[in-house]
């Protein structure tokens, strides 16, 4: 009998997509310091929100810890993730004379640097950002309690009432919506005039450059996977991004196993697909492969942006070999 032929399935990958030039950073440091230190390697926190990446590290002698207060005092470093951590944290390891290396994006740092400037101009630091994550725990933990408050909504904005509203600054977490965070900046300014803007925009080229690649790609598309983990904020922001922009369905997905086939069925279909920033290209290679097995998958490249951003490692590890023994 005749072989059924396959289904066409027009894919619309998004460039840029994947990994930023803070996570290549972020993990580059790790395998540095492995090379240079050997193992262990200490890193608190996920270095990235990848369970591909960090089970790579660890298969590499990485080892992952909550607080500082788990890792022995045996001379090894412990690397800080790229996400920011608290000043409590550097201070604390100092105390202990550990060993760190700070793997904070140096696009957090720049927000990190614009909060604490509107503290030295008198002023309220309002974060807009995602109760919980570990960026706006670090960002929160750069000031003194009682100087900064968290703005996550509209409607937050209308139950916020400080001391003084015409000192006011605001900066945002790296990865967020870019149409969302514009709502509530727009909410704040109608309310508080006097509100100062940070000297630039905190939401980074990476997010932007990914939301932008989704919009342009998303318009009449079946289905929109994007590649990435349930932790992963710049990654659940490309989901919403797509089921905005008119993709009729955005899932988040960690791998080929996570595809949704029964949404897909047997007809020709459009798909969207991108990555989020700590989402590694294997695995949209892997997801491409799966597709294949059903589908006649047929590539449609959408690039909007080009990235040239390149983060280099502190100076401490900068003699060491990437590759090679
Ligand atoms: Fe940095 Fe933006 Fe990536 S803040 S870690 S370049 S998502």
């Amino acid at each position: 009998s005749a072989i059924a032929s396959k289904p066409t399935l027009t894919l619309r990958l998004c460039d840029p997509r994947g990994f930023c030039a803070g996570v290549d950073r972020a993990i580059q440091i790790v395998v540095l310091a492995l090379k240079k230190y050997g193992a262990p390697v200490y890193v608190r926190h996920e270095i990235v929100h990848n369970r591909y990446v960090v089970d790579g590290l660890r298969d590499m002698g990485a080892v992952f810890v909550k607080e500082l207060d788990e890792i022995p005092d045996d001379g090894q470093p412990v690397v800080f993730s790229a996400h920011g951590v608290p000043k409590s944290v550097p201070a604390a390891a100092a105390e202990r004379a550990m060993l760190y290396l700070d793997a904070t994006c140096p696009l957090v740092s720049k927000v990190h640097k614009q909060a604490i400037l509107h503290v030295k101009r008198g002023r309220h630091v309002i974060l807009i950002g995602h109760r919980g994550h570990p960026e706006v725990i670090g960002t929160m933990g750069q000031l003194q309690p009682g100087t900064v408050s968290l703005i996550e909504t509209v409607d937050d904005v209308a139950a916020f009432d400080p001391a003084d509203p015409a000192a006011l600054g605001f900066v945002t977490q790296t990865t967020l919506s870019l149409d969302d965070t514009a709502a509530i900046v727009a909410a704040l300014q109608a309310k508080f005039p006097q509100m100062v803007a940070p000297s630039s925009e905190s939401i980074c080229y990476a997010t932007t450059n990914r939301q932008e690649a989704v919009k342009a790609s998303a318009p009449g598309s079946d289905l929109f996977l994007i590649v990435g983990a349930p932790n992963s904020s710049n990654s659940k922001r490309l989901v919403e991004v797509a089921e905005r922009a008119g993709s009729t369905r955005g899932v988040l997905v960690q791998g080929p196993q996570d595809i949704p086939f029964d949404v897909l069925g047997t007809k020709d279909c459009v798909v969207g697909m991108s990555a989020g920033a700590s989402a590694p290209e294997v695995l949209v290679d892997a997801i491409i492969t799966a597709l294949k097995e059903r589908f006649t998958v047929s590539i449609e490249l959408v690039q909007t942006a080009e990235e040239n951003e390149n983060f280099p490692v502190m100076r401490t590890l900068r003699d060491v070999p990437l590759t090679g023994a």
